[in-house]
């Protein structure tokens, strides 16, 4: 149970790109769509890997996917646009945003994008890595089928909407990226397949009360992470992304799960904010690596080797599944070749 195979990600990317193209998806799409995948398990986030493309593959025999449809690209304001999805892959959607940014960031100019009509589009990160550029921080936001409940609240109302800032720092970033509840669903799904229990503080049962049974959480209802605090950036993720940008919101959004013959009809939020304007580069550098090297060489709580910075684990496991491989559950790898 819970074998892992090691393998490669040029391998791994074959047997999923095909999966993807035997089901309808161009050859360019399925190959963008499972880079997003494929860079999230190397980066240790498995909750948003290749654990997603059975879910995505029953979303498109079903119609909750369009892959014929093509994003419109609708430009606001001089610095704004705001893309239709018209319930295309939630990642086809999301790049679209990241070459707007980029081109933008080009040019040193702060932009926003907002995303409508479309469906989950995995690991922020992915993206926030690619609107950031030496001289630019990226954002994004995401909302997501409501899952959560408002702090005080026993009933699903908000996404996980998670949200990730990605700032250059030397060849590599400083990242945030996280759910805006205690967890990211996905992890819920991997401790249920596992048969593992979850800890008291992720999620509520379907009468309210706490649990650490994997299976009740997914028939309740999740937290926010840190309470009140959680709820509050969340409820900004679905204005950001949901009220703002004219996408579905709240109890609107279908789920990414259960309705698997509809739109789920999310919505992003992207922005792009270069930095030569308020200083050079290599200065912001120096602040950067002074600011980080205060904080991790501070005193260390007992039992702890190292502070890290976000993004800094997740950036080591992807250099070492570069040599070493992904690791992969068999099972998952079995279903995938079965499709
Ligand atoms: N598309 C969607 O609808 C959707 C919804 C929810 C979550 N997600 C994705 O799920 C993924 C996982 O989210 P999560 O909330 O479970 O993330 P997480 O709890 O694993 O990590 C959250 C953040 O904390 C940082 N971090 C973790 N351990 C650290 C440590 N020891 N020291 C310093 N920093 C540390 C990470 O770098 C990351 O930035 C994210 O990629 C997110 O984008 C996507």
């Amino acid at each position: 149970m819970n074998e892992k195979i090691f393998i490669s990600p040029e391998e791994l990317k074959s047997i999923c790109i095909s999966s993807l193209c035997k089901n309808g998806v161009s050859e360019e799409e399925a190959k963008l769509v499972i880079d997003t995948m494929i860079e999230a398990d190397m980066r240790g986030v498995t909750s948003h890997g290749i654990q997603n493309l059975p879910v995505y593959i029953k979303r498109i025999q079903n119609g909750g996917i369009n892959i014929k449809a093509k994003p419109e690209v609708i430009q606001v304001s001089e610095n704004q646009w705001l893309i239709d999805g018209k319930g295309c892959l939630g990642q086809i959607a999301a790049i679209e945003g990241v070459k707007l940014l980029a081109e933008a960031g080009k040019k040193n100019k702060v932009a926003v994008v907002g995303v409508k009509n479309t469906n989950h589009c995995g690991m922020l990160a992915y993206y926030t890595k690619r609107i950031s550029s030496e001289n630019c921080i990226g954002f994004m936001c995401s909302n997501a089928n409501p899952t959560m409940a408002a702090f005080g609240g026993a009933e699903p109302v908000l996404g996980t909407n998670p949200f990730s800032v990605a700032i250059p720092y030397k060849k590599s970033h400083v990242i945030v990226d996280m759910a805006t509840s205690s967890v990211a669903k996905g992890k819920i799904y991997e401790y249920e397949r596992k048969g593992l229990s979850i800890p008291v503080g992720w999620a509520l049962d379907f009468e309210g009360k706490p649990t650490s049974s994997a299976v009740d959480a997914l028939n309740g209802v999740l937290l926010p992470f840190a309470g009140h605090k959680g709820y509050s950036i969340a409820l900004i993720v679905e204005i950001l992304s949901g009220v703002l940008t004219g996408s579905a919101y709240s109890k609107m959004i279908f789920s990414l799960h259960k309705d698997a013959d509809k739109i789920q009809n999310v919505g992003f939020f992207m922005a792009i904010v270069p930095i030569t304007p308020f200083m050079d580069i290599e200065t912001f550098n120096k602040r950067l690596e002074v600011l980080l090297s205060i904080v991790k060489n501070s005193k260390k709580q007992e039992g702890v080797e190292e502070i890290l910075f976000p993004g800094e684990l997740e950036e080591r496991l992807y250099e070492k599944s570069l040599t070493q491989g992904i690791g992969i559950d068999k099972e998952i790898l079995d279903q995938i070749k079965s499709i």
